[in-house]
Order: C-alpha cells, then sequence, then structure tokens
C-alpha cells in the first residue's frame, strides 16, 4: 500500500520510466529494420539521379542509382524495397509497364541481380505511372475508369514482373477483383511464388501530392471513383477482407498517420500481415516543419514510425527507412 499523500495512495507509474533501461524493458512496440520497406523511384532515361523537389531527401533514381539504393537496403537489413518505374514516354493504355523493355521491369531484374534473396525485392502494380492521363486504369470512351478492361492489363503487368523476377507484387490501383486476376495471372504462368502485398485500403487522400511529382503524374481531377472516401473506417475492413478471400498474402492501409484508426481495425480483422504506408505528403510534412526549426526532425520520425506500428501494423512502408535503420542502430 502506498503512503497516503495529500491525494490518497497514489499508483506511481514513473517508476517504470526512470532509467532508459527500465523504459525499454517495459516497452509494448518495438521499431527494427526489418519492419521497414523503402518505396523508390527509377526513372528512365535520366544519367544522374534528379531531386524530386517536395520530398526533400528523396530522387527519382537512375538504374545505376537505384542497385546502390538497394544493396545499401540489404546491408541495412531492411524488409524489402518497393519499385516505382517512370516511363520516359506515357500513353493512354500505359503500355510500357508490360513491356519487359519498360523501365519498372529492366529495374526489377537489375535489382533482383544486385542483391538476390538478400531483400525482397517489390514492385508498384498499376497504371498511373505509365498513362498520359494518370489514371490507374484503362478509361472508357466516356472517360470513366474501366474497371474489368483494367484487370486484364494488371494480369499482364504481374506476369512481365514475375517474368523480370519480383518476389512481392503491390496492386495499388483499387479496382474490384484485382487480387484475384493477379493471383491467378501469376499461378498459370509458373510463378506461384510471387507474393501479393495488396494495398487494400487505399483511401482519395490529399497526402499523396508530393507522389505526383516524384512520377511525374499528369493526372487531373481526382481518383475518388476508384480509392475509398476518407469517411470510411468499415469499408476499409472490408476491402481487406476481400483481399484475403482473394488471396492476397499481406494487406495495406495506405495513408497511415490520417488512417491509424484503419490500421487498427485491419490488424483485428485478418489474420496475414498488414502494411501500412507512411506516404509522400506525410514525409514531406515533417521535412518541412524540420527544415524551418520546428520540429526535431530524427524524433519525429521515429516517433511517426513507431506509431503506426503501435497501431497495428507489421510492416511501414516509409521513405525514411534505410535513415531509421540507421538511426536505430545507434
Ligand atoms: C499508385 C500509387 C500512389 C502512391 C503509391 N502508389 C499514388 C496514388 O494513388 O495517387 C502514393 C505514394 C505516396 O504518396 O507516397 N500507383
Amino acid at each position: 500500500m502506498e503512503p497516503a499523500g495529500p491525494l490518497g495512495p497514489v499508483v506511481r507509474p514513473r517508476r517504470l520510466r526512470r532509467t532508459p533501461a527500465l523504459r525499454r524493458l517495459v516497452a509494448e512496440t518495438s521499431l527494427e529494420a526489418r519492419q521497414l520497406i523503402l518505396p523508390v523511384f527509377v526513372r528512365e532515361g535520366i544519367a544522374e539521379p534528379k531531386p524530386i523537389s517536395s520530398m526533400p531527401g528523396v530522387v527519382q533514381h537512375t538504374r545505376s542509382s537505384l542497385k546502390q539504393a538497394a544493396a545499401e537496403a540489404a546491408e541495412l537489413g531492411l524488409g524489402g524495397i518497393m519499385l516505382f518505374g517512370i516511363p520516359s514516354s506515357k500513353d493512354a493504355t500505359g503500355s510500357r509497364a508490360v513491356d519487359p523493355k519498360g523501365i519498372l521491369n529492366v529495374a526489377i531484374r537489375d535489382v533482383k541481380r544486385e542483391v538476390g534473396d538478400a531483400l525482397p525485392v517489390m514492385a508498384d502494380l498499376c497504371l498511373d505511372e505509365f498513362t498520359s492521363h494518370g489514371h490507374c486504369g484503362l478509361l472508357t470512351k466516356s472517360g470513366a475508369v474501366d474497371n474489368d478492361a483494367t484487370l486484364e492489363v494488371y494480369a499482364e503487368m504481374a506476369r512481365a514482373q514475375a517474368h523480370a523476377g519480383v518476389d512481392v507484387v503491390g496492386p495499388s490501383g483499387m479496382m474490384d477483383g484485382q487480387v484475384a486476376v493477379i493471383r491467378d495471372a501469376l499461378d498459370a504462368s509458373d510463378a506461384s511464388d510471387v507474393a501479393i502485398l495488396a494495398y487494400s485500403a487505399k483511401y482519395a487522400s490529399a497526402f499523396y501530392g508530393p507522389f505526383r511529382e516524384a512520377v511525374d503524374s499528369t493526372l487531373s481531377g481526382d481518383r475518388k471513383t476508384y480509392q475509398q472516401d476518407p469517411a470510411n473506417a468499415l469499408e476499409g475492413v472490408r476491402e481487406a477482407m476481400l483481399d484475403v478471400e482473394q488471396g492476397a498474402d499481406m494487406v495495406m492501409v495506405k495513408p497511415a498517420l490520417a488512417y491509424l484508426d484503419v490500421v487498427r481495425a485491419v490488424r483485428e480483422a485478418v489474420d496475414v500481415p498488414v502494411a501500412a504506408y507512411n506516404i509522400s505528403g506525410e514525409y514531406s510534412m515533417v521535412e518541412a516543419a524540420a527544415a524551418n526549426g520546428w520540429i526535431d526532425r530524427e524524433a519525429a520520425i521515429l516517433e511517426t514510425l513507431l506509431s503506426i506500428r503501435r497501431a497495428g501494423a507489421d510492416v511501414v512502408l516509409t521513405y525514411w527507412a534505410a535513415e531509421a535503420a540507421r538511426l536505430l542502430r545507434r
């Protein structure tokens, strides 16, 4: 029993906060390099890495600087690398996405050759980086995104990425039925080992802003007919459950910070690993505040990533993956 103070007998949680070693003993959540996936951009036809002004510290890689980044990610023990390709020409059907010589497929081959099985190699499976209109799928004559016609292209993309050696494909286009179609396509082309990390609960978010610069997107308008309404959490859980039924090996919630409740709800609803994507705008907000001297940058990075883990994400996609891994080694 505690001595009765002015407040009466008190429980004293502060006892376990007294020293760093005590705090480490009782920490409920861990943050480790293996839980972090590094998203990277590789652009066709550039001679030097090109900085992305709205994402200070992030670049569009050349094929050779990408290989270096992948080798470093492997050396740091990261959980994976997620590749995004930026073709030098775009068209209405995103044909460079399925071309074995297209930048994303070439980059998968390069990175796989560089890191082998030491680092899971993942690729975005979506058309928006490849289409001249910037939508994630094919358009009908009236300009709507055609779900089922798009699925056929996703199947072909999955085959091309598997052929290039990808370990995990990340369908991010939010077409209905995309996971089932991709699973079938992989299984039918001798790629049943390729895993699917499904962007299941992907919201129509304003925080993707800087990503548009990162992939030279030409999108005008929005993605509200296929990405989810930020008002809906239950719907995110339903999307994740549908993807698991269709064969997703892992599911993802995206963005992360404005949707931590959805991360938690999905974690409780499914029995596969859950990822959350700490997206471009979330990165840029911290970088901008830090550049102004308004917050402690490194502390804010680690707190951000820990919060996403605490909400229930098993893995976190973050542009800070390599840096965070280095900070965690200290
Ligand atoms: C779609 C895709 C997007 C992001 C990842 N995959 C853009 C979008 O849906 O508008 C955004 C990632 C980020 O903002 O960091 N291929």
